[in-house]
């Protein structure tokens, strides 16, 4: 049946359901171009200000996620499952967790994407090992999964080309910020690579994408709804992102960071991440009968050295030098200068903000302000003190990793004003806030 688009974003603009054929035949010449930009952002715009029931997301999921190629893993000896965080500052999760849970019996062919705004990205982390190729084609990416039960890649041209249009079109339309737009965005990504479970972070505080618990929770609830009307298994937790996660900020320290965690050591708060999500995967394919079992299973595996093979293997595959698992500084690029940060003064430490520490990280060249910018793999922060802790002043707070005394200069102007050192104790978001599931 042919429509018209023009009626069809009538329709969405004046508070109308549309059909499943409407939403498809309209994902369908998006992709293809016979629905210009300009009809399509209309339609984002009725969609930002009227919504959608969970019948019309469920029905966009579908159409952006079978836009291009999909992946699907017939006779694979393993379930397998995904994770997916909203992003944040320090957020390495996936580097560790992605091998963990492949060294637990469950295949993970995660495909990523790279840092833009504050965020950083797995695949610029990645990348910050050298040698590491996260280009592979599909065909070598279904063999690295059949043989070791994970790979980390990039998006190719072909998987869910609907998003990549209409993402683009969002970003400069005002309509990035739409619950069924993420939704379906997020989502045909993930379902594309034919994963039966996914667990997502849906992260809340100053340096997320949601701000608020409660704008957290209602994509949460439409992520996991969308999802399981899709036919998988997904589990939704919101955690906190009002400081940055872990100690390291920037690509080679952040990978850093994830080989601790997979030598059994590393932060406490990238640790839990990475059991619990990890767990609740292991518990959603059925590896693992509670959400504990799975707990203490990639703890174990943590611990004991199986995922740091996995990810030894992981690296090997990809290209990348294995040596990275045993003398990480060795072989990850280094800043030529490290300056401290000192306490100004004696005191508790109460705010280490998220969003400035992701921002002064991006102006020293970790992250991109436009998909077209290179990122520097060695720069970046490393925290010595995090909220609640005590500083005597002169100690270290923040070690900056850069490569110029201007820049240097400029973030430790840029930390300076992102902590706050008082009498009290701070105030935070508790790092689990909820979780949602189906
Ligand atoms: N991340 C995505 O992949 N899509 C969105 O719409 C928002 C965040």
């Amino acid at each position: 049946m042919a429509y018209r688009a023009v009626e069809i974003i009538a329709s969405k603009r004046d508070g109308r359901t549309l059909s499943g054929d409407e939403i498809r035949w309209l994902i369908a010449g998006f992709t293809d171009g016979s629905v210009p930009d300009y009809q399509m952002a209309a339609f984002a715009m009725a969609v930002f200000w009227r919504g959608m029931v969970p019948d019309e997301t469920a029905a966009l999921l579908d159409a952006m996620e079978r836009s291009g190629d999909v992946v699907r893993w017939p006779n694979l000896a393993w379930p397998t499952a995904d994770k997916h965080s909203t992003g944040g500052v320090g957020d390495k999760v996936s580097i560790p967790l992605a091998p963990a849970v492949a060294a637990c019996g469950v295949a993970v062919p995660m495909i990523s994407g790279r840092g833009l705004g504050h965020t950083g990205g797995t695949l610029d982390k990645l990348e910050s090992i050298p040698g590491f190729n996260v280009h592979l084609d599909l065909a070598a990416f279904d063999q690295m999964v059949r043989q070791i039960g994970v790979s980390l890649i990039g998006q190719t041209d072909r998987l869910v080309p609907a998003d990549k249009k209409l993402y683009a079109l969002r970003d400069v339309t005002a309509t990035v910020e739409s619950i069924p737009l993420i939704t379906a965005s997020i989502l045909s990504k993930k379902l594309a690579e034919g994963v039966g479970a996914l667990v997502m972070d849906v992260k809340v505080g100053s340096g997320a994408f949601m701000k608020d618990r409660t704008s957290a929770l209602a994509l949460a609830r439409s992520l996991v709804d969308a999802g399981t009307a899709a036919g998988r298994k997904v589990t939704a937790f919101l955690t906190a992102m009002d400081r940055p996660l872990g100690t390291h900020i920037g690509n080679a320290l952040e990978i850093a960071e994830s080989i601790e965690i997979l030598h059994g050591r590393g932060p406490t708060d990238t640790r839990e991440l990475t059991v619990r999500l990890g767990g609740e995967m292991l518990r959603l394919c059925g590896v693992a009968t509670t959400l504990a079992a799975g707990e203490s299973a990639i703890a174990a595996a943590l611990d004991d050295g199986r995922a740091l093979a996995k990810f030894r293997a992981l690296v090997a595959a990809q290209g990348g030098d294995p040596h990275v698992c045993d003398a990480p500084h060795d072989v990850l690029p280094q800043a030529p200068l490290v300056t401290p940060l000192l306490a100004w003064q004696d005191g508790i430490v109460q705010r280490m903000d998220a969003w400035d520490i992701g921002v002064a990280a991006v102006h020293l060249g970790a992250g991109r302000n436009t998909a077209a910018d290179a990122v520097d793999p060695a720069v970046g922060f490393v925290l010595a003190k995090k909220p609640g802790d005590r500083a005597r002043a002169g100690e270290p707070l923040v070690y900056v990793h850069a490569r110029t005394e201007a820049q240097t200069r400029a973030a430790l102007t840029e930390l300076r004003g992102a902590i706050a050192l008082g009498a009290e104790a701070p105030t935070l978001l508790p790092l689990w806030l909820d979780v949602v599931t189906a």
